[in-house]
């Protein structure tokens, strides 16, 4: 077989968290929220786009009436280090006034990201407002006062890719959180 024939190989990060962990976890922080929220209409918001892939597994464990949002948030742009600047890539389409907010993250590693939007969110007068994110970082948090409802799991000061996180926009797509040195 000549060069140009061989199959790509794409490089697999090592496992971290498999789908089965993933899948089990993220049902089980569903129970938690369906138990705080019971019939109540929320509004889950997707800060993306990190979160897309957790955020529409959540979603489909959720029983009481979810009004979905997004938001586009970026902090890192093509670095392994949060950049502490946090920017609004995409904003949301209904207004917050009175409504129960989720906001559904799927990582919370300095915490500047999730304590910028708790401030740009607290304004528009939701009713509630509560933060959900399915992986944290307590080693490398520089906001010690932020308050994270639903954690997933607690992992190590590691770059992790996978289910919806990037490494320079690759392994979004990964079934599964892998790592990378
Ligand atoms: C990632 C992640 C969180 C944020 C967490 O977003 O999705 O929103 O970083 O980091 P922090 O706690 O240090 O602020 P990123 O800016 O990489 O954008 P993306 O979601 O589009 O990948």
């Amino acid at each position: 077989m000549s060069e140009d024939q061989k199959p790509v190989k794409f490089f697999e990060p090592p496992v971290y968290l498999s789908e089965a962990d993933i899948a089990t976890r993220v049902r089980e922080l569903a129970q938690r929220i369906n138990e705080t929220y019971g019939d109540q209409e929320i509004t889950a918001i997707c800060t993306l786009k990190g979160s897309v892939v957790f955020y529409s597994d959540l979603l489909r464990h959720l029983k009481m009436p979810v009004v979905c949002e997004f938001l586009g948030v970026s902090s890192y742009g093509n670095h392994t280090e949060s950049t502490g600047e946090v920017k609004v890539t995409l904003d949301l389409n209904e207004p917050l006034t009175g409504r129960h907010v989720l906001i559904v993250e799927d990582i919370v590693d300095t915490g500047l990201t999730l304590s910028y939007l708790i401030s740009y969110l607290k304004v528009k007068n939701p009713a509630s407002l509560r933060t959900a994110a399915l992986l944290f970082k307590p080693e490398a948090l520089k906001s010690p006062e932020l308050r994270i409802d639903y954690i997933g799991f607690e992992i190590p000061n590691r770059f992790v890719v996978g289910y919806g996180l990037d490494y320079a926009e690759k392994f979004r797509g990964l079934p599964y959180i892998g790592t990378l040195n």
